[in-house]
């Protein structure tokens, strides 16, 4: 087993540091930037099919959830189609508004997930068209859906999703360039500009894993707290959602996310002295009004860590501790942005003598409904 780690402690540190070459692959082939193309001979969708769609819904469990928040936001803008995001165990259950002129994308890292799979069996009763995204070839979902999109993330073994997660954002990029491309709703130069921002996100995520050591320290200081707060907005709740479920599936310690203009409806009542508030601020046009809800933990004594775009030396006046994150467009930030919550949770996690890859009972797949 310590050989299939490659030297590294954990597999969820080795899966971290892989994710510079998944998100590579995932991409490889795929995008052209210089012909201002996308190319995923697997997605036999058309402009003439999604003239007939409606709507479009994102169905997925636990970490695959939280990409689809992210999907939603990239598929709308690039498309105008509205998108509903759903949990599987949910969406099977409430007699989904779903028939002829929908599509289901049905997202699971193992493909074999019962409720997913169950979603995806029931959409297509309903006659819906079928997208998946997957990591494993020849998985359950893989072979019930018409088009299947696969995240080439390469073998996840630790429980807590990492690669995966990153791979699958890359993918529904991708997914909504192509159908934006095919339906005329994204002109040429912005979808060049996105090609040319994803193909260098490798590299940018390389350097943010490079610059972990103080990443480690940070969670070593703050692994002793019981509990921990995650604010941002937009595109920073959905990866704050995603920092927090990575925090509390390995380090047990109670994690929660909050969109940062909400805390003042209840959150905020937990904030006291101390306690950390790790706040996403990466969007642009949000950044004014986040910074005004770090203003209030700040001013009931929280400790923020503020995860910011490099360049943005203004935060570090209202945070404890900044983490950098390479520049990139605000619409690609959460590739980038999760890393360092990945890295916080894996070594909170560590500082806690936890199992980090069997964290206590959890499973990697759940066939169970
Ligand atoms: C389990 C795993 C999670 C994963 C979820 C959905 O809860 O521990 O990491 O996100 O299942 O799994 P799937 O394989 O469908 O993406």
């Amino acid at each position: 087993v310590a050989a299939e780690k490659s030297g590294y402690p954990h597999f969820m540190l080795k899966e971290i540091h892989e994710q510079p070459r998944a998100l590579k692959d995932t991409m490889t082939g795929r995008i052209d930037p210089e012909r201002g193309d996308i190319r995923l001979d697997e997605i036999t969708i058309k402009a003439e099919d999604l003239e007939n769609i409606d709507k479009i819904f994102i169905v997925a469990c636990g970490t695959a959830y939280h990409a689809g928040i992210v999907g939603k936001h990239a598929i709308e803008r690039l498309t105008r189609i509205p998108v509903e995001v759903d949990i599987a165990s949910e969406f099977r259950y409430r007699d989904p508004m779903v028939d002829d002129r929908t599509i289901v994308i049905i997202i699971s890292q193992s493909g074999e997930t019962a409720d997913t799979l169950a979603a995806l069996r029931e959409s297509k009763k309903r006659g819906a068209r079928i997208i998946a995204i997957t990591n494993v070839v020849g998985s359950s979902v893989s072979r019930e859906a018409e088009d299947v999109l696969y995240t080439w993330a390469g073998p996840e073994i630790a429980v807590a999703s990492t690669k995966a997660y990153s791979t699958q954002l890359v993918s529904l990029y991708m997914l909504a360039l192509k159908m934006a491309l095919e339906k005329g709703t994204v002109d040429r130069e912005e979808a060049v500009e996105i090609m040319r921002e994803m193909k260098q996100l490798p590299e940018k995520a390389q350097r943010i894993i490079g610059g972990e050591q103080k990443i480690k320290e940070l969670a070593y200081q703050y692994s002793k707290w019981d509990d921990v707060f995650f604010i941002g907005r937009g595109l920073d709740y959905a990866v704050a959602l995603e920092g927090s479920l990575k925090l509390k599936e390995i380090s047990y310690i109670h994690a929660e996310a909050y969109p940062a203009g909400e805390l003042k409806h209840g959150t905020l009542a937990l904030i006291t002295e101390g306690i950390p508030v790790i706040s996403l601020v990466t969007q642009e046009q949000l950044y004014e009004k986040t910074l005004s809800n770090i203003k209030e933990v700040e001013a009931r004594e929280a400790t923020v860590i503020a995860v910011a775009m490099e360049g943005d030396e203004n935060i570090a006046k209202n945070a404890n501790h900044v983490i950098y994150i390479p520049r990139t467009i605000p619409f690609l930030t959460p590739v980038l942005t999760v890393i360092p919550l990945q890295l916080f949770a894996y070594y909170a996690a560590v500082a806690r003598g936890c199992d980090v890859d069997k964290p206590r009972n959890l499973a990697k797949s759940v066939t169970v409904e």
